[in-house]
C-alpha cells in the first residue's frame, strides 16, 4: 500500500469499529425484536424494548398517546401470528447476516458461509413477506405520517427483498464483488430496524417536544439516507485500488458544478420544506436533510482523497455517488409534486422525505456496483479493473 493510501483511507482499526459497533447493535437488537410479540401469547411474558424505551424516555412516550402502541396494538394483535412471524425470523436473520458479514468466518469456511446464507435468505423472505401480509391485512395507520410510513415500509420492504435477490443472482453468476456490494445494501435494509429504535430511543432527549411518531418519522427520512449511502461508502472502503499516476483526473470544474447542483437541490427542497413547518415539527423536516448534507459531503471527502492518492478509478466512483448525493434532494422535490396532490402538502412533504432521498442514491449505487463488478476468475483474486475486495473473497 502506498503512502498517499494509507492517508486516503480511515485507519483499519476505525473501518472495524465501524463494523463491530453495527454488529453489536444487530445482535442487542435481535433478542428485543424476537421477544416483541410474546405479550400476545403468553400474559406475563418479557417486552424489552418497550421496557427500555420506558426506562429511557418514561412510559408516556413509550406507550403514551402519539406512540406506535397508542394506535397499532389493536392492529398488531388482530395479526399475532403475522408480525411474530416477521419479528422473530427477522431477528434470526439479522444474527446470521452479522457471522455473513464476518470476514474471518467467510475465510474459514466457505461451505459454512453458502449454507448459513441460504438459511439467512430464506428467514428474510418469510421476514419481510409477513410484514407485507401486515401491511396489507392492517392498512395505514392514523396518525399525521400513516400515509407516508405506509408508503416507505412498502418501499422498504421490496428494496429489502430486491437487493437479497440481486446478491444470490450475482454469486450464482460467480461475481462476488457485485455480490457483496447487494449484500451490504441489504443488509444496510434489515439495520433500518435496530437503528429507528436506536433514533427514537436515543434522540429523544434532544427533541422534547416530539412524541415517539414524530421521532419514527424522523428516523425513516433519516435511514432513508444512510442506508444506501451507508452501503456505498461501505462498498468503496471493502474495495482495495490502484495509485495510478498515468490515469487522467476529471477536471476541477466539474466539482464546481457538482457543487452549484448540491447547492441548488438543497436550496429547493429548503425552501418547500420551510413551508411544511407550521404542521410538522422542524425536527422531522430539517435533521433528514441535514443528513443529505452529511452525505454529500462524505462523497466529496471520498474525492479529495481519491484525488490525493492519484487514484482516477477511485475517484470515478466516488464522483458518482457524490452526483447521486447531490441529486437526491430534487429526488424528494419530484416525489413531493405528486405526494402533495394525495396527501396534502404537510403529510406529502413527510412521504416525500421518507422515499425521495434513496432514489438517486441507488441509482448512483448500482452504477458504481455495475463499473465494479464481473464474473470473477476464482484462481484469480483481481477483478476486471484490478479491484480486489480488502476481506478476501466470499
Ligand atoms: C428491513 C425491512 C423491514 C420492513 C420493510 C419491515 C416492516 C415492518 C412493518 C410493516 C411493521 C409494522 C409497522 C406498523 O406498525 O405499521 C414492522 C414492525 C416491526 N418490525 Fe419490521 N420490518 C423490517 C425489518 C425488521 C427487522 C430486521 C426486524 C427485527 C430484527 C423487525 C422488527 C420489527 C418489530 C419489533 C416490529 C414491531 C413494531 C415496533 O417495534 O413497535 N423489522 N416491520
Amino acid at each position: 500500500m502506498t503512502p498517499s493510501m494509507t492517508r486516503r483511507l480511515p485507519a483499519p482499526s476505525v473501518r472495524r469499529a465501524g463494523r463491530i459497533v453495527l454488529m453489536v447493535i444487530a445482535v442487542l437488537y435481535a433478542p428485543l425484536a424476537m421477544s416483541y410479540m410474546w405479550f400476545a401469547f403468553v400474559a406475563d411474558a418479557p417486552q424489552w424494548q418497550q421496557a427500555i424505551t420506558a426506562a429511557i424516555n418514561g412510559a408516556e412516550y413509550t406507550s403514551g398517546a402519539g406512540s406506535i402502541s397508542s394506535i397499532r396494538r389493536v392492529d398488531y394483535l388482530d395479526n399475532t401470528w403475522v408480525l411474530l412471524l416477521h419479528t422473530v425470523l427477522g431477528g434470526l436473520a439479522l444474527i446470521l447476516a452479522v457471522h455473513q458479514l464476518s470476514a474471518r468466518r467467510r475465510r474459514r469456511s466457505l461451505v459454512e458461509h453458502r449454507w448459513v446464507g441460504r438459511i439467512y435468505v430464506g428467514l428474510m423472505t418469510i421476514s419481510m413477506g409477513a410484514a407485507l401480509v401486515f401491511l396489507v391485512r392492517g392498512g395505514t395507520a392514523d396518525y399525521l405520517g400513516g400515509n407516508a410510513m405506509y408508503l416507505q415500509l412498502w418501499s422498504l420492504d421490496l428494496s429489502t427483498l430486491a437487493s437479497g435477490f440481486i446478491a444470490i443472482w450475482a454469486i450464482r453468476r460467480r461475481d462476488v464483488i457485485t455480490h457483496q456490494a447487494w449484500m451490504y445494501l441489504n443488509f444496510a435494509f434489515m439495520m433500518t430496524a435496530p437503528l429507528l429504535r436506536a433514533v427514537w430511543i436515543l434522540l429523544a432527549p434532544l427533541f422534547p417536544h416530539h412524541s415517539l411518531l414524530d421521532n419514527v418519522d424522523m428516523g425513516s427520512s433519516m435511514l432513508g439516507v444512510l442506508a444506501p449511502g451507508g452501503a456505498a461508502i461501505a462498498v468503496q472502503l471493502s474495495l482495495r485500488s490502484r495509485h495510478d499516476d498515468a490515469a487522467v483526473r476529471a477536471a476541477a470544474s466539474t466539482y464546481v458544478w457538482l457543487l452549484a447542483v448540491a447547492a441548488g437541490s438543497v436550496g429547493l427542497l429548503a425552501l418547500r420544506v420551510d413551508q411544511a413547518s407550521a404542521v410538522v415539527p422542524a425536527g422531522v423536516l430539517w435533521i433528514p436533510l441535514g443528513c443529505s448534507v452529511a452525505y454529500t459531503a462524505s462523497c466529496l471527502c471520498g474525492v479529495r482523497g481519491a484525488r490525493r492518492a492519484r487514484d482516477a478509478a477511485l475517484e470515478l466512483r466516488w464522483r458518482w455517488l457524490a452526483w447521486g448525493a447531490a441529486i437526491a434532494p430534487l429526488g424528494v422535490v419530484m416525489v413531493h409534486l405528486a405526494s402533495a396532490i394525495l396527501w396534502g402538502y404537510p403529510v406529502g412533504m413527510i412521504a416525500a422525505l421518507m422515499v425521495g432521498f434513496s432514489g438517486p442514491i441507488a441509482v448512483s449505487f448500482t452504477l458504481v456496483v455495475a463499473r465494479i463488478g464481473a464474473p470473477l476468475n476464482f484462481t484469480s483474486p483481481a477483478g476486471p479493473l484490478g479491484h480486489t475486495m480488502r476481506s478476501g473473497r466470499a
